[in-house]
């Protein structure tokens, strides 16, 4: 009997959407299997040698110390890592990964059923798919994410639309500094998937079939060899395939394949304050959100709270991480790609559309002395003030924004649910 099977019939239940104790499980599912072997044989006379053997299987999985798996051994599973290399439009640079996490076929694989499998979460119920969703570009779409426990977060999800180069400071005050760091933390969070890693770990070493996945991308000997960290080497590998797949409007224009309408094409231009020559002002974005993937992944107070002191703000952002007081306020500029699908907008979601945002802008923030100046010079300047951009000249921006919808990347087979 391979470690697959046995663990099937006398380990932990793959069915992870149950709510019931791990024993009421265990014992059911068994039952379930017994029943569907003996369905499957379509022999009626052996119905009866075959409940019997059930039973005979059940009494010895009941001798088991729960939950310690019997077979551990995974040596005779072979281990021959696939290299694989992310694909990425020509237009984009290396997406760089680290040397002690090299890409593997098998490691990509592992990560993404452990990215949409709820077994990470305490109850059962949640994954980090629960929250970042293909179809908001991985985002959930909500102003703040709600938990496990119905207790909702403070802050927005983040789009992981080209999230592989994000090399440092990740999340919105950059306090984890990289991929298979910030892996490990949704699972402990209690207002995420609250539950702790030495419980997840003895869930995927009784796993009827995460053993052999770990053991064919990362060559462990053995089910006590699974740890958090390789889980988190596994996500981040996943997480490193969420590339865009360059068949936006906006790329297909760089990549000299399509025209802009006009007003796309007026809109990149502010962007990227390049529209001197044609009577258009600088709406400064590209500033903060540049470079191929629309992010210089740097931290800005971009002007959305109204306080009299630093320490009024209600999230300090990036202050709260550095406990620098004037870095109060700051939060990192997010990659601008697809922004179409991943409202509501900010760190808190305080903005359900574009046109807000752009309100926002247009205003010139609320001008605290951390503000960055480049909010406050949007626009042409009437007597050294800005009043920011006109309606036609906003509405430009956001058909702009809408030529980095990217659709072949969210529809992206390689990145769904494997479950489904
Ligand atoms: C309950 C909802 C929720 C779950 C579950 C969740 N996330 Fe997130 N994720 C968020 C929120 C909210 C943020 C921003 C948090 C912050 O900045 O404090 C975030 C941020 C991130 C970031 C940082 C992105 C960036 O641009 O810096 C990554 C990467 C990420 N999550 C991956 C994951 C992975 C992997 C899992 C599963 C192990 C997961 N998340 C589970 C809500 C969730
Ligand atoms: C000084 C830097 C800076 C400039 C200039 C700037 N932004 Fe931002 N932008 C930010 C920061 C920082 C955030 C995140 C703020 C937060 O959530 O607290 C942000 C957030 C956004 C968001 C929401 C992103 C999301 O995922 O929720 C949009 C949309 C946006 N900016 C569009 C623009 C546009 C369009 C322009 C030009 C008109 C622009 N920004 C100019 C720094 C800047």
């Amino acid at each position: 009997m391979s470690a697959g099977q046995h663990h099937a019939l006398c380990g932990y239940s793959p069915n992870h959407q149950l709510n019931e104790s791990p024993a009421y499980e265990i014992a059911s599912l068994k039952l379930l299997k017994m029943k569907f072997l003996v369905y499957k044989a379509g022999i009626k006379p052996l119905i009866g040698i075959a409940m019997i053997s059930a039973v005979v299987v059940l009494a010895q999985c009941k001798k088991d110390p729960p939950p310690a798996p019997l077979v551990c051994d995974l040596t005779d599973i072979p281990y021959s890592p696939t290299p694989y290399t992310i694909k990425k439009p020509d237009h984009f640079p290396q997406v760089p990964v680290p040397a002690d996490n090299p890409m593997t076929a098998e490691g990509v694989e592992l990560g993404r059923r452990l990215f949409y499998d709820p077994i990470l979460s305490g109850d059962s119920t949640m994954s980090c798919s629960s929250c970042h969703l293909p179809q908001g570009s991985f985002t959930d779409n909500k102003a703040v994410s709600t938990g496990i426990d119905g207790i909702a977060g403070r802050r927005s999800s983040m789009s992981l639309l080209d999230i592989a180069y994000v090399t440092t400071r990740l999340f919105w005050d950059g306090r984890v500094k990289n991929l298979e760091e910030q892996a490990l933390k949704p699972v402990e969070d209690p207002i995420e998937l609250h539950t702790t890693w030495p419980e997840v770990v003895q869930k995927l070493k009784n796993h009827p079939d995460y053993p052999g996945y770990f053991r064919k991308a990362f060559g462990i000997n053995s089910c006590e060899e699974i740890t958090k960290e390789l889980a988190a080497k596994a996500i981040a590998q996943f997480e490193r395939i969420l590339i865009s797949s360059g068949m936006s409007k906006y790329d297909r224009f760089v990549k000299g394949e399509i025209d802009l309408e006009d007003e796309e094409l007026r809109g990149k231009l502010m962007y990227f304050d390049e529209g001197a020559q044609f009577q258009l002002p600088d709406a400064q974005c590209f500033h903060c959100h540049g470079s191929v993937t629309l992010t210089g992944n740097n931290f800005f107070n971009n002007g959305l709270d109204s306080v009299g002191s630093f320490n009024d703000f209600v999230d300090k952002g990036l202050g709260e991480f550095t406990g620098n007081p004037s870095d109060n306020g700051k939060f990192r500029a997010p990659t601008l790609r697809n922004i179409a699908m991943s409202a509501p907008y900010m760190h808190d979601g305080r903005f359900q559309t574009l046109e807000e945002v752009m309100a926002q802008y247009n205003d010139n923030g609320t001008g605290f002395v951390n503000e960055d100046p480049f909010v406050q010079q949007i626009g042409f300047p009437v007597q050294g003030h800005y009043p920011g951009l006109t309606p036609s000249q906003t509405a430009d921006i956001i058909a702009f924004l809408h030529t980095l919808t990217d659709t072949a990347f969210v529809n992206n087979p390689d990145v769904q649910n494997p479950f489904q």
